[in-house]
């Protein structure tokens, strides 16, 4: 469903450009194909934030 891929710095170069707050935002949310916090209503908010500075911390981000 063109989801952007851990490790996959093509995919998420310009997500990393709009900036942590508002990707944290849009996925916790849910954003186009995407549900909110990935389909897993359980998680809170900084389970779901940590979650999200790993991918991106490994997909070219910091
Ligand atoms: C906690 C784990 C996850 C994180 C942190 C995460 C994060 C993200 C982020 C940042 C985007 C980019 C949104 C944007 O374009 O602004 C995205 C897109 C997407 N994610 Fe996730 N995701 C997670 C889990 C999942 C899971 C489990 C699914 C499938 C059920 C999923 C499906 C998608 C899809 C389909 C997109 C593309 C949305 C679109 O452009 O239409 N994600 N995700």
């Amino acid at each position: 469903m063109n989801s952007p891929q851990l490790g996959d710095k093509k995919a998420w170069t310009p997500l990393i450009a709009e900036g942590q707050i508002v990707i944290t935002a849009h996925g916790f949310v849910g954003v186009r194909a995407m549900p909110s916090k990935g389909g897993r209503a359980d998680l809170t908010f900084n389970q779901f934030s940590d979650t999200l500075n790993y991918m991106v911390n490994k997909s070219g981000g910091d």
